[in-house]
């Protein structure tokens, strides 16, 4: 059964500041993680490409496929603070991604920018999902596939146990995450059937929509040219 949120409040709290600077350092620890993605990506998306990653955070995902590639690698995301921290992070890397600030679900990019889009454990925060799934129909380029990764809203709390612990946090940290999923995340994480109902709102056609114990995976495509 989906449930009716189709638009949350985005008040500019979230993620600026403190709570910045503290998921950073956090999923710092997951950095093999954000590299294997990277790599992934990098299997399918030809040099010379432009992607886009939304809501990338501190970017490390970002950085570690601009590594790996000539890639034209750009990320948008709302806070402020996590625009400065990943454009500090590059800068250390030595590697160029665009980092801008702005909303998902309205873009500052022309129609047809991207060949490849990526979305990690962000959409689920967006104040207005279906708006951002247009979007990121409108910036890609016919023919080009955005992925959506997110926790799923029926994921049990022990698979959510198992991934925290996997993270190799200290035991505060790990607290506070698994109280976080179960008393945040879960809440606004998103159902398959509820992904099927906001895409059936798009010009993305059949997509595939991968699920694993803790999350969603969707590839979409953007097969015609309007
Ligand atoms: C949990 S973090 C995920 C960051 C990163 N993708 C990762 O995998 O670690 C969620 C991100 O979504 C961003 N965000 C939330 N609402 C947004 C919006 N409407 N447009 C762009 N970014 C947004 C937040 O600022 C934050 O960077």
């Amino acid at each position: 059964m989906t449930h009716s949120i189709s638009e949350k409040p985005y008040k500019g709290l979230g993620m600026e500041g403190a709570v910045a600077r503290w998921y950073a350092s956090l999923t710092y620890k997951s950095l093999d993680e954000f590299r294997a993605l990277a790599r992934r990506v990098a299997e399918q998306v030809p040099p010379g490409s432009q992607i886009l990653e939304v809501a990338p955070g501190p970017g490390y995902f970002a950085i570690e496929l601009a590594k790996l590639g000539d890639y034209q690698v750009t990320g948008l995301d709302i806070s402020h603070t996590f625009v400065e921290i990943a454009r500090g992070k590059a800068g250390q890397a030595g590697v160029k991604v665009d980092f801008r600030h702005g909303d998902a679900a309205h873009m500052p990019f022309a129609d047809g920018s991207f060949d490849f889009l990526f979305c990690r454990a962000a959409f689920k925060n967006f104040s207005e999902p279906v708006r951002a799934l247009e979007e990121m129909y409108r910036v890609l380029k016919p023919g080009g596939c955005a992925q959506v990764i997110d926790l799923r809203r029926d994921a049990p709390m022990q698979s959510i146990s198992q991934a925290v612990e996997g993270m190799r946090l200290g035991r505060m940290d790990a607290l506070l995450t698994k109280l976080t999923f179960r008393f945040m995340l879960l809440r606004r994480a998103y159902t398959r059937q509820d992904f099927e109902q906001f895409l059936s709102q798009t010009k993305f056609g059949p997509n595939d929509i991968n699920e694993s114990s803790l999350g969603l995976e969707l590839s979409l495509y953007r097969t015609q040219a309007t």
